[in-house]
């Protein structure tokens, strides 16, 4: 009698588990028909095989294999959400050109719950503090502060650093680069100074990038506990800043705070606690892909020694070209900068190639009919451009690091295929800074410093983000 109904239970539980995996599998939508993919397991979705690391810079497994499968917009689970990707260039940048309309800024719940989101973006993110937020950023970073100030400024912070890894025996790229990223944009952000500091602010922050990944749960010994602790560090330290800066205002704006503390007076939604927000979320924004990127120029410049040739060649020759007055300048002027168009090539074949996120995160504000599917209203849609960019049809041998073919793409073609800062009115606001610190670094590394390969850049991967394995290490040269 009690085996029969322990078999009882067991095979209603195994019929209720088995019509939970149908339904979780083939998620009902009544307003149209969902793109093709699977949604993995309960709960955890596909984000699993999403995590699994590949060891190459193609694009991530995840997403190749589902094209081959699915065409070109799929859907799948991650994290516990239903999402979209699609990789298609047209649909991508109708979606970016949707924002605020058919399409929010949305992030996943780790990243919201860091960045106090409560789990879905807020209006905060829109209208007039997202006009905020971009001016105040262009103002400290854009064309009129690269050509009034910043040239110099990050010339002397490239040139420094690159001596102090003169005195070491070897360098690890990517730590010392992130350093140096960091410890130079807080400088204009925060007025943060690394040589009188105690605590090194950009170690805490490489610990909350890898803690960013795993799963929102807050109790201690978990990755993202630690992430939580380890941000409350930095938004404290952002705190006292502002407490400083409020007894003692600077009478002009020295750093971005300076101008966020002055305008907490005058803007009603300026408040302590936004500064701190924006201030810690922009200071991520502004280290990591940069790092990354020139992490990975070093790996392909070390492969490409042509390319090296070329690129010192072009450099030199704009030393020779100055007129005595101006030889021996430890910068570059405006002109000079907008006058390397091999540089720039360089520089646009690594971000093409570096793909650091595999694509920005969306949620459909209502529903959306791509290609005969419709992505439902809240599902999360991730706009793929490493698919864009790495994309066979477009770019001839796509895993080949070949600056020169940026001579001959054409510009309707690159925009809507090179989309390593986003698109439409959300493109990233340091896009002009990033590609002036790169110019610069290249500068000061061919014309003053030569290096050789260590050890390591043989292990680069995708986690899905670009990941260096065991890392890179060089030994950095003077020239002469
Ligand atoms: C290689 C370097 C960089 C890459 C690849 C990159 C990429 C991106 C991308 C793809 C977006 C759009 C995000 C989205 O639409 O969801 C973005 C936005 C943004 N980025 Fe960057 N970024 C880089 C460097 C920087 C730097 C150095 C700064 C600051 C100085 C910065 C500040 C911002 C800001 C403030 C936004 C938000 C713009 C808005 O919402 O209007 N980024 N970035």
């Amino acid at each position: 009698m009690v085996s029969s109904l322990l078999l009882c239970v067991v095979a209603l539980i195994t019929i209720l588990v088995t019509i939970w995996i149908r339904k979780w599998r083939n998620p009902k939508f009544a307003n149209g028909t969902l793109p093709p993919g699977s949604m993995g397991l309960p709960l955890i979705g596909e984000t699993l095989e999403l995590l699994f690391p590949s060891h190459s810079l193609d694009l991530h497994p995840f997403i190749k294999k589902r094209i081959q499968k699915y065409g070109p917009v799929f859907k799948t689970n991650f994290a516990g959400r239903p999402v979209v990707i699609t990789t298609d260039s047209e649909i991508n940048h109708h979606l970016f050109l949707q924002e605020g309309r058919s399409v929010e800024m949305w992030y996943l719940d780790t990243f919201a719950k860091l960045f106090n989101m409560d789990g879905e973006s807020k209006p905060t993110g829109f209208g007039a503090v997202h006009r905020y937020v971009r001016s105040i950023v262009l103002n400290h970073f854009g064309t009129e502060s690269l050509k009034n100030k910043l040239l110099p400024e990050i010339y002397t912070f490239v040139d420094l650093t690159l001596q102090k890894w003169t005195n070491q025996d070897s360098i690890s790229v990517k730590e010392s680069v992130a350093s140096m990223v960091f410890d130079c944009t807080a400088k204009q952000m925060i007025g943060y100074d690394s040589t009188k500091s105690n605590e090194k602010l950009s170690e805490k922050f490489t610990s909350i990038l890898q803690g960013l990944m795993s799963f929102p749960i807050n109790i201690p010994g978990t990755a993202f506990h630690r992430v939580l602790q380890e941000s409350k560090k930095i938004t404290n330290m952002i705190r006292e800043k502002i407490n400083e800066k409020q007894k003692i205002p600077n009478k002009t704006d020295q750093d971005l705070l300076d101008q966020a503390v002055r305008e907490m007076r005058t803007e009603a939604f300026v408040t302590e606690d936004f500064v701190v927000h924006f201030i810690f979320g922009a200071l991520f924004a502004s280290f990591e892909s940069i790092s990354s990127t020139i992490t990975l120029a070093f790996k392909l410049l070390s492969d490409h020694p042509r390319v090296v040739e070329e690129l010192r060649a072009e450099h030199e020759a704009i030393l020779s070209k100055r007129d005595k007055s101006e030889e021996g300048s430890s910068s570059l002027s405006w002109d000079e900068y907008k006058s390397m168009p091999f540089t720039l090539q360089v520089i646009n074949e690594t971000l093409r190639l570096a793909n650091v996120s595999p694509g920005l995160l969306r949620r459909a504000m209502k529903d959306i009919q791509v290609n005969g599917y419709t992505i439902p209203a809240g599902w999360t849609i991730m706009v793929a451009t490493s698919a864009q960019q790495l994309n066979p049809k477009t770019y001839d041998d796509p895993m080949a690091f070949n600056p020169w073919r940026w001579k001959d793409l054409d510009s309707s073609v690159i925009s809507k295929n090179f989309m390593p800062f986003g698109g439409g009115m959300r493109q990233c606001a340091g896009a002009d800074f990033t590609r002036a610190f790169m110019t610069i670094f290249f500068h000061v590394l061919v014309t003053k410093y030569s290096w050789v390969k260590v050890k390591g850049g043989n292990k680069i991967g995708r986690t899905p983000f670009l990941d260096f394995g065991d890392g890179i290490n060089i030994k950095v040269l003077n020239k002469e």
